[in-house]
């Protein structure tokens, strides 16, 4: 069996973390990178955590030519791809920057694994499918929402061209996992989140609002219809979402795969307020947050988590890491970096 991974992004926040739970597993690890939005140094930090030499190679996934070359050379038959810019806003102001990027560097991983007959792929993909849904938690029967941006359109779209090339390639077997919210940092601090400029996404403004590079936290909307009025989120540590990349792929070098396109949640299935989560991190951390309550943020639907019974059964994973090591080890990380 071919136990060699082409990990596209895999400098990327969740792509590290990934990077070094397949190598704990027994799979040899290929990361390309453009390095876009992280930097070369993190492919140390993943040799350091596993005490193993890694290939990297400085790639955009969106330059095929430069792409073919990575077939040419290396012997994997799976790739995981993480590649894509992940940012809600700016993919609204500018809407051709993302869809050119994620649309293309997807599409050349799929054309190039067809003409090279590389077999599975798995593919990150969102919560953000499921808009504001109707019913909770959400399955992976539960209907997608029309995407409310760019970003989440891309989603959706590489979730349905991944869908339709599946049925149309013998050779295409895939995976698509709905992420939840990513949070936390690796154990030993030597990975986690690097955002560049001011954090859009809520757990990097509290660590750097607590060690007092941002003065304040705005809490977006505390009116919403849940118990304290703050926006519900199921919030996954990083490692165990790493852990879940490992058992789609063990699903698929094991040949057990029933469909040819699957799709499996990844959350905790259980949700936290806003207002709990900073608290929280408030407590297990004994630092304060300072923080007020702002208005709403545009997009932001109010409650969102997942039902991950499928991946619990089917994959064999579930989500173990406990909320407030998952906090510790966040803490732990924005300590590391002053
Ligand atoms: C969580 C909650 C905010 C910042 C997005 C994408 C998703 C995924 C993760 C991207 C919300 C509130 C936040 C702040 C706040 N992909 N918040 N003050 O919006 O659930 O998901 O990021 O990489 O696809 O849609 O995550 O962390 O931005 O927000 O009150 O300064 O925290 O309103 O309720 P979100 P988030």
């Amino acid at each position: 069996m071919n136990k060699t991974v082409l990990v596209s992004g895999g400098t990327g926040f969740i792509g590290s973390h990934t990077a070094v739970e397949l190598i704990n597993a027994g799979y040899k690890v290929i990361i390309i990178d453009n390095l876009s939005n992280s930097e070369k140094n993190i492919v140390d930090g993943i040799e350091r955590i596993t005490g193993t030499k890694v290939i990297f190679e400085q790639i955009d996934t969106c330059d095929i030519k430069a792409l073919r070359g990575v077939f040419d050379r290396y012997d994997f038959d799976s790739v995981i791809h993480f590649a894509a810019f992940k940012a809600v806003g700016e993919s609204v102001s500018e809407p051709l920057k993302y869809y050119r990027n994620n649309l293309i560097s997807f599409m050349n991983i799929l054309e190039l694994m067809k003409e090279y007959t590389r077999h599975n792929i798995v593919f990150s993909s969102s919560a953000t499918v499921y808009g504001d849904a109707d019913v909770l938690p959400v399955t992976e029967q539960t209907p997608r929402k029309p995407a409310t941006s760019p970003y989440g359109n891309t989603k959706q779209m590489c979730e349905d061209i991944l869908r339709d090339c599946c049925a149309a390639y013998p050779v295409t077997h895939g995976i698509a996992l709905r992420y939840f919210n990513p949070i936390g940092a690796h154990p030993t601090a030597i990975l986690g989140e690097l955002p560049r400029g001011v954090p859009n996404n809520l757990v990097p403004f509290i660590t750097q609002t607590a060690a007092g590079i941002r003065k304040e936290l705005s809490i977006f909307g505390n009116d919403y219809d849940t118990p304290d009025g703050t926006c519900l989120r199921d919030y996954i540590d990083i490692v165990d979402l790493a852990r879940a990349h490992v058992a789609a792929l063990n699903r698929m070098t094991d040949g057990k795969m029933t469909e040819k396109y699957e799709i499996y949640n990844i959350g905790t299935g259980k949700p936290l307020s806003v207002k709990e989560l900073v608290e929280r991190f408030e407590a297990v951390n004994n630092v304060p947050v300072p923080h007020k309550y702002a208005p709403r943020r545009e997009g932001d639907v109010p409650s969102v988590y997942a039902d991950p019974t499928l991946a619990n059964k089917v994959l064999g994973w579930k989500a173990e890491r406990d909320i407030d090591d998952t906090l510790r080890a966040a803490w732990k990380w924005q300590q590391s970096l002053s």
